[in-house]
């Protein structure tokens, strides 16, 4: 952290913290340069190839791959977690149809506060508990939500099935096609985790406060649901829908860019090279769309993709491709940042129990530009 404020040597700020190192952390590295990234020390390309995001939440929070036995056990946790207490359940009844799903999932987790005894328990145990049961209830939540709003009663969950199939399942009431899972299962290790991001730092601040991990947690959603961030996926899929088929994408993406508009989906704060998780959902979004027979989706990614390399030397992030790869799979477009969230609570919670086993509150300075010595003005004089 800079020390410069402290010693009262003038300040260098840093905008919006880049390049600023503001904790320790085993849990996961994103190395720009070479684009690679690791979740407590293990490629992300071995574990999108060869795990299980089941085994990635393990992984995160022990910074170990579980043991089978280990393993067997989580599932257990998790799926005898996946129902939500009765009050949230009807708590989500009441929300409005148009209500945002980021902002409805907000709410009912912050609700699932309520429900839960070890909440206020920072204990690495009790913490560990609360994770697992965050973990289960996210999917249910989000499908709940989707079926509220739609009019449908909730999906029973079905303890058999791992997250990413439970969700498709409470979400459209059948069991879903088991490439369709596996995508999912894909998505979630891919989003997990990625440091300091604007969302993970949130859980971080809030828990170096010693607040409780729903307070946290309900505080990156909201940082995780703005356009800059995991908003960005939903936001492609409006483009590209906007755009509407492959010959209009180049003129499209011209203007925009002739017009200082951001192409949502590409660039990215510490990437400086192909985003890793972008090279996994690239070939998720072509196999799926050959798989349901609608590549126009793709082929129009891959086209901006082109054009944004040429033009501005900017190249796809983990939103660009997961995009039409949901899209094509039948899922709502509001529903993808949740989805990134159903991901994403594994990192929250693996960074809050790193923040509570060593915490330091964090509170960092801010450089003064406004005036000073101001004469005060009775209000009848102002
Ligand atoms: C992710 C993001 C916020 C990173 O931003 P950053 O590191 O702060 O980079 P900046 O916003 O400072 O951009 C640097 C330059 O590239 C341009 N740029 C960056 N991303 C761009 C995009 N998606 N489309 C068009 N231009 C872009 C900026 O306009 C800026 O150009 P300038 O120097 O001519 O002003 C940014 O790339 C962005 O807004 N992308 C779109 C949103 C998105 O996909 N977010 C999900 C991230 S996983």
């Amino acid at each position: 952290m800079n020390k410069a404020k402290e010693s009262g040597a003038g300040s260098a700020v840093s905008t919006g913290l880049r390049g600023v190192v503001a904790a320790s952390s085993s849990i996961g590295d994103v190395n720009g340069e070479k684009g690679e990234l690791i979740y407590q020390g293990l490629n992300i390309h071995d574990l999108a190839t060869k795990s299980t995001f089941e085994e990635v939440v393990f992984l995160l929070w022990n910074g170990r791959l579980p043991k089978r036995a280990e393993l067997d056990e989580l599932r257990k946790n998790i799926a005898a977690s996946y129902e939500l207490p009765e009050p949230v359940a009807t708590l989500i009844k009441t929300f409005p149809a148009d209500a945002e799903p980021m902002d409805a999932l907000r709410t009912a987790i912050s609700a699932l506060s309520f429900y839960d005894k070890e909440s206020r328990d920072l204990s690495r145990a009790a913490s560990i508990r609360v994770a697992t049961r965050l973990t289960a209830r996210f999917p249910t939540t989000v499908a709940a939500i989707d079926r509220a709003r739609n009019g449908l009663a909730p999906v029973k969950p079905r303890p058999d099935l791992n997250i990413a199939t439970n969700f498709l399942y409470m979400l459209k009431d059948e069991l879903p096609d088991e490439f369709d899972a596996h995508v999912l299962d894909v998505a979630l290790i891919l989003q997990a985790d990625h440091e300091l991001n604007a969302s993970t730092f949130t859980a971080r601040v809030v828990a170096g406060t010693l607040a409780d991990m729903y307070s946290a947690v309900t505080a990156a959603l909201g940082a995780l649901s703005g356009p800059l961030h995991g908003g960005a996926n939903t936001a492609v899929m409006k483009m590209l829908i906007e755009i509407g088929s492959l010959d209009k994408v180049e003129p499209f993406i011209k203007d925009a860019l002739a017009n200082k508009k951001k192409i949502m989906g590409f660039g990215h704060a510490v990437y400086r090279t192909e985003d890793p998780r972008a090279t996994h959902l690239r070939r998720f979004s072509k196999d799926m769309g050959e798989r349901k027979g609608d590549t126009k989706w793709y082929e129009m990614t891959a086209k901006i993709e082109e054009l944004m390399k040429s033009a501005k030397g900017l190249l796809p992030n983990v939103d660009a491709y997961s995009a039409s790869t949901y899209y094509v799979m039948g899922i709502p477009l509001d529903l993808y940042t949740p989805i990134f969230a159903i991901s994403r609570i594994s990192g929250w919670t693996a960074h809050i129990l790193e923040q509570y086993a060593d915490n330091k509150l964090i509170r960092p300075r801010a450089e003064y530009i406004g005036p000073r010595n101001v004469p005060y003005v009775p209000i009848d004089e102002r």
